[in-house]
């Protein structure tokens, strides 16, 4: 599906400014809104449309009257209990100062937690192969005003706009301490509802053994899986699964162990 660029409905030069850089880096076409709703928008170009506003990028892919655009979904909750009990830290081990690697950036609402876990002497880096995702959400964590407490770990998070097992085969050994991937469910669930608008622009890769074994070779302390709880993925793959009772979805881990 073709991407267009174009202003709120009433642009200021800022707003056209920002439409102007935005189709600029992505390579799309910039389109002057003229006042039209963003329906008109999609009937007319046949396109997603990327609408530049002052305060933040909105994605409405065709069909769509909802938009996607950042916010810290999970993560305002999740930031507000003991870190050290969310799951995805429980079960990866991560700790101060180490280096994450999130392959699958999404709404960045994991790799936000993990940067709030690993703190300024910390690391986080995360892959999103959408194109168009990547930017929103990069654009996101850097623009982002509410939530204060949460603006340095955004602004920590380097996104990686590459698929994460071509992003893998170019890092060394051992150079980060967890690496995580979390593909796109093949059964939609409530609870993924944020995520619902952008079902089509995602991508939908499940996981792959040369993809496991890079991200084994990269990561010194644990591989770390989420997945539908019906996913056989966990036991094809080498994870040891962490059953949550009551819960949509599960997570895996592959330790490693290896001396820093
Ligand atoms: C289920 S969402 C991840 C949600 C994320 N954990 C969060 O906290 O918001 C999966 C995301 O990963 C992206 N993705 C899937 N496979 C990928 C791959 N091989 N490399 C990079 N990104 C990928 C999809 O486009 C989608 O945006």
């Amino acid at each position: 599906m073709k991407t267009i660029v174009t202003t709120a409905y009433r642009p200021t030069d800022a707003t056209k400014r920002r439409a102007q850089e935005t189709a600029q880096f992505l390579g799309l076409q910039a389109v002057e809104r003229n006042k039209r709703p963003v329906y008109k928008l999609h009937e007319e170009l046949a396109a997603d449309v990327i609408v530049c506003k002052k305060e933040r990028l909105e994605l409405y892919p065709v069909g769509q009257s909802e938009p996607f655009f950042f916010h810290p979904n999970s993560a305002a909750f999740r930031s507000k209990r003991p870190l050290g009990n969310d799951p995805l830290v429980e079960v990866s081990g991560l700790e101060a100062g180490d280096a994450y690697l999130d392959c699958t950036l999404g709404m960045a609402s994991d790799a936000l937690i993990a940067s709030l876990v690993v703190g300024d002497t910390g690391r986080v880096i995360g892959c999103e192969s959408d194109p168009v995702i990547a930017h929103i959400i990069r654009e996101g964590l850097k623009n982002y005003q509410d939530m204060p407490k949460l603006h340095d770990s955004m602004r920590r998070i380097q996104v990686a706009s590459q698929n994460a097992v071509d992003y893998l085969k170019g890092l060394d050994d051992n150079s980060f301490d967890v690496v995580y991937m979390d593909p796109m469910f093949t059964e939609q669930i409530a609870e993924a509802s944020n995520f619902a608008p952008l079902r089509n622009n995602a991508d939908h890769g499940q996981l792959t053994e040369e993809w496991v074994e890079e991200a084994k070779r990269v990561a010194r302390k644990s591989v770390v899986l989420k997945a539908h709880f019906r996913s056989t993925d966990f036991e094809a793959f080498g994870f040891n699964r962490r059953v949550r009772p009551n819960t949509k979805f599960h997570f895996g881990v592959i330790q490693m162990n290896k001396s820093q």
